[in-house]
């Protein structure tokens, strides 16, 4: 059974409880998220929209393990992130949540496909494991024919799915991506929220797009507003 169909269909795999974030601290901190409350099933993909630093990536950040809330709590499946020591974190990061983000971030003397296969170390994937898996992912992203490229040689649209294809390689059960179409034209944006969206609801993991884009958020299966770090809770 993979990680991500772990615990059923429709499970919690998400969840924030009173999550905060303060940056800095006097007269001159910022909170940049006030006690979130959410969660995220399997199979089921929010779409984060809000104002330019309304506190999306800080959020996303506390999400994924990357940023420690200075308040409250977030639980990955049922392990509580903010108990966990520095090491356990990576491990969680490497094996249990894929990252999409506004660029890229392909290394550049590194073919697409092992841009791709790289990460399994971090996830203890055995490295002919990892390279077969990405020379699947990047034929299933239609990417096959570019696999052996150097992200110089690729479109913008094209990294941005290579980097789609690296979030999914260890089959993780949360895909979460910061603004992931923020530097694409509209088709290739496009293409790029069919592949979250396709990677979340086949592969039954809880997805979290933050976006500007009114299109893209149409697409999710819930559309959830921060402003000034307040998640807006719907009157209905
Ligand atoms: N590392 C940081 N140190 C201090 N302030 C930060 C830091 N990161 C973000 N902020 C502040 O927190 C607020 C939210 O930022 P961010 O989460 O990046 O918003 P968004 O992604 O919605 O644009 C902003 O006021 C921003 O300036
Ligand atoms: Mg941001």
């Amino acid at each position: 059974m993979s990680y991500a169909s772990e615990g059923g269909a429709g499970a919690v795999i998400v969840r924030a409880e009173g999550c905060s974030r303060v940056y800095g601290d006097g007269p001159g901190s910022v909170t940049a998220v006030a006690d979130a409350d959410l969660t995220i099933r399997a199979g089921e993909l929010v779409a984060l929209v809000g104002p330019s630093g309304s506190g999306k990536s800080t959020l996303l950040s506390m999400l994924g393990a990357l940023l420690t809330p200075t308040a409250g709590q977030v639980w990955i499946g049922e392990v509580d992130v903010t108990s966990l020591d520095e090491r356990r974190r990576t491990q969680l990061r490497a094996r249990r949540i894929g990252f999409v983000f506004q660029t890229a971030g392909l290394v550049p003397f590194l073919t697409a496909e092992e841009n791709v296969a790289t990460v399994g170390a971090f996830a203890g994937l055995p490295r002919r494991v990892a390279r077969d898996r990405s020379r699947e992912l990047l034929d299933e992203l239609g990417l096959g024919e570019r696999a052996g490229h150097l992200p110089d040689a690729l479109s913008g649209g094209e990294r941005q799915r290579v980097a789609v294809a690296r979030a999914l390689l260890v089959d993780p059960p949360v895909l979460l991506a910061d603004e992931p179409t923020a530097h694409l034209d509209s088709d290739r944006g496009q293409q790029v929220v069919e592949l979250v969206s396709a990677a979340v609801h086949d592969g039954a993991r809880a997805g979290l797009i933050v976006t500007h884009d009114l299109n893209v958020a149409a697409q999710a299966d819930r559309i959830l507003r921060i402003a000034d770090g307040r998640l807006i809770v719907p009157t209905i």
